[in-house]
């Protein structure tokens, strides 16, 4: 065990949790250096960017953060050998995407850059290093990691001062959500901390307690922890499907969904989160979390168990579906060189995030039937946006504008698919003015007042409505 720590933390993968979790770390813990590490020099020159409005991450609350520790205790750098070798605590919050071949691909996380990180501290380390694994991980991956870390022949610091390295691993998950980061961050329900020793399990917890009421750190061991994170977001998905999939019921029935959900979220033991219908959910980790879930429920046999799962994500894809479907048979069967506007590009509101984002499915569906799209979004980068169409862009079909009046002008019909506060407050009389008429709005985040868009004109559907 390391006596005398260097109060040096590092965290390896400057993405939308590296980033975001290190900043508050960092304003909490002002006698703690946090070095923040990628191989992407591009997305550190942006966290290192004077302009704050250039961050890579877009995160209410996040620029000042950065503002008040960047320069002080909070440095971002691609010097990840001489940083691994500072720290007493290393966080690996690398990404884990699904598999894309070989074994388990298309459910299985993709471990590649886990190994690749575990492989650099190994070989860098100097001392005793908590390792945390802050990334979303199949359970028992610390097995993997801790193997690595102890096959000495990784390392080359011992012939420094003859001492050689020694780890203990811990399992941190992450339950930030991107929109709202840093208030997650700042006031979570809980902090969940899985280890094997006490030293380093108490280390990590009396970092968190300078900010966190200590009711509220949860310590379990490694197993339940790794697997907890991946059951929350199994969880939070399930709801969504579940609600989405009444909506389609309610469009059938005559019954409200937005009625239904407060009727059933008022139940103490339902509870009112998480209950809002939409286009399904988006983001880089539901999706992969529960695959990855389902992928070690068959690997252990539980075959009934992956297919219970697996049906959250098929509900998701289905109501993405469904969406497409349902502006096409509105707007007479046919997409061919019409004009249709996307209100909104990222997976949710309040951050630029597009990853896994229903607009990108919904959208695509659109193009295949020949229409041409013109996108708004108020964060998301242009070129985010084109990425995604790279083998159904023709001349015309894929337009951005920035501002949105001028992506609805000669179109048919709008589609909102993100829900952004401005999108409510909007000059919606003069949208209908720039439209060809029947001018249709559809509401996939029933954001919009139906009432009032009927009343200038528009033709509206609205989720989960009729
Ligand atoms: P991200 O893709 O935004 O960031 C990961 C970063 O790691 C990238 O910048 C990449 O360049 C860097 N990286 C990869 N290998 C590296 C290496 N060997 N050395 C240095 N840098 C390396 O991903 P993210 O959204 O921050 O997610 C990270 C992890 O956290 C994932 O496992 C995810 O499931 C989990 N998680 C994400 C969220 C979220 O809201 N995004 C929330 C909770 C948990
Ligand atoms: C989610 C979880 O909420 C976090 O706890 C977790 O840490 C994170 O995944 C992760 O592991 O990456 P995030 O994906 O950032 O966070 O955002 P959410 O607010 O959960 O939204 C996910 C998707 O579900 C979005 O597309 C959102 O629009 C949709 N959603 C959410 C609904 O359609 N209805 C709801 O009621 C809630």
């Amino acid at each position: 065990m390391k006596n005398n720590l260097n109060k040096n933390i590092c965290c390896i993968g400057a993405g939308y949790v590296g980033g975001p979790t290190m900043s508050v770390i960092a304003l909490n813990c002002p006698e703690w250096q946090v070095n923040v590490v990628d191989l992407n020099t591009e997305r550190i020159n942006a966290w290192n960017n004077e302009d704050l409005s250039k961050l890579p991450v877009f995160e209410p609350g996040l620029e000042t953060i950065v503002k008040k520790c960047r320069g002080k205790n909070l440095f971002f750098s691609t010097k990840i050998e001489e940083n691994i070798a500072l720290a007493d605590i290393i966080f690996i919050s690398v990404n884990t995407p699904t598999k894309k071949m070989g074994i388990g691909a298309g459910y299985a996380s993709d471990l590649k850059w886990i190994e690749s990180s575990a492989r650099q501290i190994a070989k860098f380390s100097r001392n005793h290093t908590i390792v945390i694994e802050k990334s979303t991980l199949p359970v028992k991956t610390a097995e993997t990691i801790k193997t690595i870390l102890n096959s000495s022949e990784h390392n080359n610091s011992k012939d420094l001062d003859g001492t050689i390295p020694t780890f203990s691993i811990i399992s941190n998950p992450e339950f930030l959500a991107e929109g709202s980061a840093i208030n997650d961050l700042q006031n979570p329900d809980r902090v969940l901390i899985g280890g094997e020793d006490d030293y380093s399990i108490n280390l990590i917890s009396d970092i968190y307690k300078n900010w966190i009421d200590p009711e509220k750190i949860i310590t379990t061991n490694l197993w339940s922890s790794e697997l907890s994170k991946l059951v929350a977001n199994a969880f939070l998905a399930q709801r969504i499907s579940s609600i989405n999939s009444i909506s389609a019921l309610c469009e059938s029935t005559g019954a409200n969904i937005n009625e239904v959900a407060k009727a059933i979220g008022t139940d103490s033991r339902i509870g009112g989160k998480f209950l809002k219908p939409g286009p399904g959910f988006g983001g880089s980790c539901f999706k992969k979390d529960i695959l990855n879930l389902v992928y070690l429920c068959r690997y252990y046999g539980l075959i009934e168990v992956a297919d219970y799962w697996e049906k959250v994500v098929d509900i998701n894809t289905w109501q993405q579906k469904r969406i497409s479907s349902l502006v096409i048979k509105n707007l007479f069967e046919t997409l061919t060189n019409k004009k249709l506007a996307i209100f909104g590009f990222s997976f949710k509101a309040n951050t630029n995030d597009t990853r896994e984002s229903p607009s990108i499915n919904i959208s695509k569906s659109l193009l295949q039937e020949g229409a041409n799209l013109n996108f708004y979004d108020p964060k998301v980068r242009e070129k985010d946006i084109l990425i995604e169409f790279d083998e159904i862009i023709k001349e015309n079909n894929v337009l951005i504008s920035d501002n949105a009046l001028k992506a609805a002008r000669g179109a048919d019909a709008i589609l909102v698919l993100t829900e952004w506060e401005e999108f409510k407050e909007l000059d919606w009389e003069n949208i209908f003015k720039v439209m060809r008429k029947p001018a249709w709005v559809f509401d996939s985040r029933i954001c919009l007042e139906k009432k009032k868009l009927k009343d200038i004109g528009f033709k509206v559907w609205t989720l989960g409505t009729t």
